[in-house]
């Protein structure tokens, strides 16, 4: 079928709305009308380094279910669905419920770029187009995805709130329920206020535990402070960020969790915790380098997170009715963008004006 996608033809370059053609769902596909996509971080760092051109990104879709392949059984025609990464779902891992850990890996089924057999079901006159971007590739008007990362939501919710529960809001929030599980009155400090960093501060206040936030965009620190935080730090302005972070929360926080994926700030934040503290280490970064003595002195846990350690099909709904209690009020991060409007979305995002901008597509 004829779709409209935005579609990224050079190293970092722009995102360019084409008409594409779209395979037939193959059997264990399904096809999904996108009506609103977040954008991610990740969408945009990963474009400013992806080699497999011309290419469709966006992973945070929402939608309608059009057509599913003969042998797709959870979702059907018809049904309102929130997509989310892609998990194989038969090995140790996914058996166990650690879909976000599959053996497969995460880049294998989310980030090759293709399906496991090298095709991806677009093409724009004839020539192949790379896809399946965390089993979507939803910066379309249409999508194939899988049933591993599928989420049936209630048809009237909101597909712009939707969006983004399919990675950001379910990144951040499953840091702190799923995986740091604080005890109320604990404290944890959420380095990097974006979409990731605010929805674990959204999370840690729904918890009952006191937050300090820190990051250097004012306008976000003000967002963290309104989401009920009980500091927000600017990191340019405190001469010594961990020693203000412990000022606040005494004898150091119980948790911290890092958006950043920045050396320096990982340093921070093992200077900050109290003694036996967990590091969540969420943002995407390459390398760090901090002190080895004072983690192993103060008996600090490192734990690397995707996903929140989420499995969507349960998780996602748990955010939703949080969501409808009004202990998730992820309405306070969006901004929507016409679908066509892409380009100036991802400039605003990347500039720190919006924290999550979601396109809509009607
Ligand atoms: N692990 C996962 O599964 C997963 C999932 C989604 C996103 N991510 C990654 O998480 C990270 C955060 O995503 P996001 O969408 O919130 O991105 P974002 O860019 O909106 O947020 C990062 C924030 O860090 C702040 N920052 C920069 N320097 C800082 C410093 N020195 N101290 C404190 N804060 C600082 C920025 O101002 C920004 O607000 C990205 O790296 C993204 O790729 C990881
Ligand atoms: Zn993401
Ligand atoms: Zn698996």
């Amino acid at each position: 079928m004829r779709i409209q996608a935005a579609v990224v033809e050079s190293r970092g370059g722009p995102f360019t709305i084409r008409n594409l053609d779209l395979e037939e769902p193959r059997p264990d596909e399904v096809l999904v009308k996108i009506t609103a996509a977040g954008i991610c971080h990740t969408d945009l760092s990963t474009r400013a380094f992806w080699p497999r051109l011309p290419m469709v990104f966006g992973h945070e879709g929402a939608g309608i279910v059009e057509a599913v392949g003969e042998q797709v059984t959870t979702v059907a025609p018809g049904d309102t669905v929130c997509l989310s990464y892609r998990s194989c779902g038969t090995c140790g891992q996914c058996a166990s419920g650690r879909t976000a850990y599959c053996d497969a890996g995460i880049t294998a089924l989310n980030a090759s770029g293709t399906r496991t057999d090298g095709s991806t079901g677009l093409t724009l006159m004839g020539e192949g187009v790379y896809g399946n971007f965390f089993g979507q590739s939803s910066f379309a008007t249409h999508a194939l995805a899988y049933e591993s990362n599928c989420v049936k939501i209630p048809a009237d919710f909101s597909p712009t709130l939707a969006a983004p529960l399919g990675c950001g809001v379910q990144t951040g929030a499953g840091t702190v329920l799923n995986v740091l599980q604080p005890a109320a009155g604990s404290s944890l400090v959420v380095f990097g206020a974006g979409a990731v960093g605010l929805s674990a501060v959204m999370a840690a206040v729904a918890e009952d535990c006191a937050v300090v936030a820190v990051d250097p965009i004012a306008s976000r620190r003000s967002v963290a402070r309104d989401l009920g935080a009980v500091a927000a730090l600017d990191p340019a302005e405190v001469p010594d960020v961990a020693a203000a972070v412990r000022d606040i929360a005494s004898d150091g926080p119980h948790y911290a969790i890092d958006t950043t994926g920045r050396s320096a700030v990982i340093s921070q934040a093992i200077a900050a915790l109290r003694q036996r503290g967990t590091l969540a280490l969420v943002g995407i970064g390459k390398s760090a380098e901090f002190d080895i003595m004072t983690v192993m002195a103060k008996g600090i846990q490192l734990r690397g997170v995707i996903e929140g350690d989420a499995v969507p099909q349960s998780f996602i709904p748990q955010l939703i009715k949080l969501y409808e209690q009004g202990r998730l009020p992820v309405e306070k991060l969006i901004t929507t963008f016409p679908f066509s409007d892409i380009e100036e979305a991802a400039r605003a995002a990347a500039a720190g004006e919006v924290i999550k901008p979601v396109l809509t597509l009607s």
